[in-house]
């Protein structure tokens, strides 16, 4: 990721030069053995975003990094439910770089309860924690409720929409499509609010302009939510970050398993075993989602042989963090 290093008067480095966190840029890709589609004649290699950074990892790292270079240091305001892992992406970069955040919570219910193992982490990095109900949380991109929202920050916060998709971070997307451009035919991720492919495929293309056939890698989205809103949510956040469509994309609906956050004994057996057949721990929420995605259609043979094939691994697995056990809420609404 592109990062300026800045320096105040004094010489000291500014906050917002993420550089020093030491990402792992680009990410290795890794080509894995798997008959169900060598025996295709497809290769298929692993996009490794997930070693990025352990605290930052995969696509958090990839749509923060110019948000907080935006931020400059300010404070940051952001969205997220009670498992968010964005939200414990944000507070972790505050810890890191050392700015103050602020999270609005979905559910006041959650206000005064211990906090669950993922709020958890968010407070012990300091992240201040403002639990709202759900019809405020709806309302959160209102002009006013945002007013009402922001009173609970510093002055001067930076705002982060859910989720972290916004032009911003579409474009820091854009990179993940570059490292692979030219080197692979399909590039296969998993979606949640689509950001993540709309600049995805924008890298992967060779420029705006080209045909569609224009010799740049295809994106293919999984949607891990059920709804068919996505593909309207992918061209809107294109129109916002590069204003117009950008690159070859399309979505495969199928594989969502159910809706956000569910896991069905299938898709977790699937995971096992693509665990034991290659060796790394597999993200279930979205990771797996993908996988199984990419293999059924290589098992349908929408593929033609020859194609290179390139799974996107945009998290890991949440691993338990020694010094945060449950405390708690700070905050409440
Ligand atoms: C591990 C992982 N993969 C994929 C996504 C989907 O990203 P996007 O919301 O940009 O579609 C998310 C959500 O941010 C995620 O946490």
């Amino acid at each position: 990721m592109r990062t300026r290093a800045r320096h105040t008067d004094n010489g000291r480095v500014n906050a917002f030069d993420l550089s020093r966190l030491r990402p792992r840029i680009p990410s290795p890709l890794e080509p894995v053995e798997d008959e169900r589609f060598t025996r295709r004649g497809l290769t298929l290699s692993l996009k490794r975003e997930d070693l990025i950074h352990p605290d930052l990892p995969g696509n958090k790292w990839r749509k923060l990094a110019l948000n907080l270079e935006a931020a400059a240091g300010r404070p940051v305001l952001t969205f997220g439910g009670a498992y968010s892992n964005h939200l414990r992406a944000v507070a972790a970069a505050g810890r890191l770089l050392g700015f103050p955040t602020v999270g609005i919570v979905r559910g006041d219910e959650l206000a005064g309860r211990p906090l669950n193992p993922s709020l958890a982490r968010c407070a012990a990095d300091g992240m201040r924690l403002v639990f709202v109900d759900r019809a405020t949380y709806r309302a959160k991109n209102d002009p006013a409720t945002r007013a009402m929202l922001l009173e609970r920050a510093p002055a001067g916060a930076y705002v982060v929409p859910e989720g972290g998709s916004n032009a911003l971070a579409v474009q820091g997307c854009v990179e993940l499509g570059r490292e692979l451009a030219g080197r692979a035919d399909t590039v296969a991720v998993a979606c949640g609010t689509g950001g993540t492919l709309a600049g995805l495929a924008a890298g992967l293309s060779p420029g705006p302009g080209a045909p569609p056939a224009g010799g740049g890698g295809r994106a293919l989205g999984v949607p891990v939510l059920k709804g068919g809103f996505l593909g309207g949510e992918v061209r809107a956040l294109q129109d916002a970050a590069f204003g117009g469509p950008r690159g070859d994309w399309a979505l495969d609906e199928r594989f969502h398993c159910g809706g956000y956050a569910r896991v069905p004994p299938a898709l977790d057996a699937f995971a096992r075993d693509f665990e034991a057949r290659h060796g790394l721990a597999i993200e279930r929420l979205y990771v797996a989602k993908m996988l199984l995605g990419l293999t059924t259609l290589a098992e349908e043979g929408a593929f033609p042989a020859g194609t290179r094939l390139v799974a996107v691994v945009t998290g890991a697995p949440d691993t338990p963090r020694q010094d945060g056990g449950a405390q708690p809420a700070v905050s409440s609404r």
